[in-house]
């Protein structure tokens, strides 16, 4: 008996069941009226009185530890089944997962083509590696204008004969690309990438986002310009937001003309963003000159246009109150997160 005994304990204490099921299997093996307890029990009736008097106690503790262990297997699978009924409580509410958010500059390159679409027009878009033509002599710049220079352009290839070829600086080359591939009335806004070889700083980069915008048709004039930058403004900005436009020059326009806006932020009261002055610079814009018309293919004698081309940058700071491009590109997402709401 105590042999069976030993044997008995060991396969107690290492009893592991898995299920509910294989624990009463457990119960009624060791505890059930026909089980090995009840058995042992009547053998110890067999036993000699002295027999007894060592097994009685080594019995019931036997006993004892078989009712503890069921008990706290009992328990520990009771435990067990709650948490995994937990895990797959279909009542609960998803958990969700977090969804990206757009750029802002694509927010409010969005935006720009939005308003724009409102008055017919549509979009365009040219490559971002140019030639010397598109980029520059069709546009009517002089081959010794500055802005050909080695600061201001990323020259992937310089060939005198052929035409250099470089990263565009502006997306007025679009215009050129428009006008020589198809007829006029033209009318489009061209958003896109473009390069300046600058030192990268919070009021500079190397590169950044413009909007170019084209009218031709046959007798489009400034006023027309103006109203429609006009228009524009009113519905970026909110009704109300005053207009000035003074004169400038862009070899590719004549008249050219800068456009400044009354400070979207202190509504012209004057603060940091618009340098206490109460107007902000947004666009250049002007009459296309009657040389580029001519260079396209284009009869300057029928047609005018206007031309327009603003920084996405610029007017995205506006909005927002950003005061250092690098954030735009750095891809902090703890000032990307801030845009996250917006998300159409
Ligand atoms: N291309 C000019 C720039 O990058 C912006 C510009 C000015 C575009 C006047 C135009 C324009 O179309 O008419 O600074």
């Amino acid at each position: 008996m105590q042999t069976k005994l030993g044997h008995y304990t060991s396969e107690i204490n290492s009893y592991s069941p898995s299920s509910a099921d294989e624990l009463e299997q457990f119960r009624i093996r060791f505890l059930g009226t026909k089980g090995i307890i009840k058995d042992l029990f009547d053998e110890f009736k067999t036993v000699s009185a002295e027999e007894k008097r060592v097994l009685g106690k080594v019995l019931n503790e036997f006993k004892k530890l078989a009712e503890e262990k069921y008990q706290t297997l009992k328990e520990r699978l009771e435990a067990g089944e709650q948490k995994s009924e937990a895990k797959v409580d279909l009542t609960l509410p998803g958990e969700g997962f977090e969804t990206g958010g757009r750029h802002p500059l694509s927010l409010v390159r969005k935006e720009i083509i939005e308003i724009f679409k409102k008055l017919g027009f549509n979009v365009a878009e040219g490559p971002e590696i140019e030639d010397d033509w598109h980029n520059f002599s069709a546009l009517n710049f002089p081959q010794e204008h500055p802005a050909r220079d080695m600061q201001d352009t990323f020259f992937i290839k310089k060939d005198a004969e052929a035409g250099d070829i470089a990263l565009r600086t502006h997306t007025s080359s679009v215009q050129v690309r428009m006008m020589e591939n198809g007829k006029p009335p033209f009318r489009a806004i061209m958003p896109g990438r473009v390069y300046r070889n600058e030192a990268i700083s919070a009021r500079a980069h190397c590169f950044f986002h413009q909007v170019e915008g084209l009218y031709v048709d046959e007798g489009v004039s400034f006023a027309d310009l103006k109203q429609t930058l006009y228009y524009f403004v009113q519905e970026l900005y909110g009704e109300g937001t005053k207009v000035r436009f003074r004169p400038s020059y862009f070899p590719f326009t004549e008249p050219s003309a800068e456009m400044d806006v009354s400070c979207s932020i202190c509504k012209g009261a004057g603060c940091q963003m618009c340098k206490y002055s109460g107007w902000v610079e947004i666009l250049g814009c002007g009459m296309v000159d009657p040389n580029v018309l001519e260079n396209c293919g284009i009869d300057s004698k029928k047609y005018t246009g206007f031309a327009f081309g603003m920084g996405i940058e610029r007017i995205t700071n506006l909005k927002y109150e950003i005061r250092d491009l690098r954030l735009f590109s750095e891809n902090d997402v703890r000032f990307l997160k801030q845009f996250k709401t917006e998300l159409i």
